[in-house]
């Protein structure tokens, strides 16, 4: 669905400062990061201070078990009319609770001549463990492909929704403890200069992922450790 207007991207992307460093990226594309547990309280959101996610093992069996560090957004990211239109978008689509916090990330995928091709995740189809996420593409630069896809099963027989491109100031929403996800290996529109992508994620519930448990509404994650796949929250 359409969320925001050139104007309101760049605003948003202005309140997130520069964005922090992805260690776990160096096993593919190039990627920085920044994070942010948010909730809303009647209708007005507030943001917890927590610079870490962490992931049980069998969700992720190389770099789970351990708090992994972000950069935090700063304040004037959730000052951010567009950030707050994004969220509510979130809450109301999905009847969202009040008082439950959602774990936000945004994060510039930096493609070259020498990684285009690579997997942008690290994942192949999976799910995030959550129960609801949203995926909102905030800038692409010299990117093309990157397709987003739905599917019902882990082998992509089935789709929900088939590949395509998610357009600047789009966003996706799945029901991420239902369908699987999907993202292809970008490409750089010309090859000689940089190319980058920056998306914002959002997952609810976000408990689970600062106490390190696993979310008992999400039985994807097991499914997929019995096929031998890797869930990882990381995109
Ligand atoms: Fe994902």
């Amino acid at each position: 669905m359409p969320l925001l207007s050139r104007c309101e991207r760049l605003e948003l992307l202005s309140s997130c400062g520069s964005l922090g460093p992805d260690p776990s990226s160096r096993h593919f594309t190039k990627r920085t990061k920044s994070i942010a547990y948010v909730m809303c309280i009647e209708g007005q959101w507030f943001q917890l201070r927590a610079d870490f996610f962490s992931q049980p093992q069998q969700y992720n069996d190389f770099s789970g078990g351990y708090k992994r560090f972000y950069r935090e957004l700063p304040a004037e990211f959730l000052g951010c009319r567009a950030t707050q239109k994004l969220l509510t978008a979130f809450q109301q689509t999905y009847q969202l609770p009040e008082k439950e916090l959602i774990l936000v990330q945004v994060q510039t995928s930096h493609v070259n001549s020498d990684n285009v091709d690579q997997c942008l995740t690290g994942q192949g189809i999976h799910s995030d463990g959550a129960d609801r996420a949203m995926l909102v593409c905030l800038q692409r630069d010299n990117v093309t492909h990157a397709e987003n896809a739905i599917y019902h099963d882990l082998h992509g027989h089935q789709a929900v929704l088939e590949p395509f491109i998610l357009p600047e100031g789009h966003g996706l929403l799945w029901q991420d403890n239902r369908a699987f996800h999907h993202v292809a290996p970008a490409q750089l529109a010309d090859p000689q200069r940089e190319g980058s992508r920056t998306v914002l994620i959002a997952h609810y519930p976000a408990f689970h992922y600062l106490a390190g448990k696993t979310n008992p509404n999400n039985t994807l994650g097991t499914n997929q450790v019995a096929d031998n796949r890797r869930l990882r929250l990381q995109h």
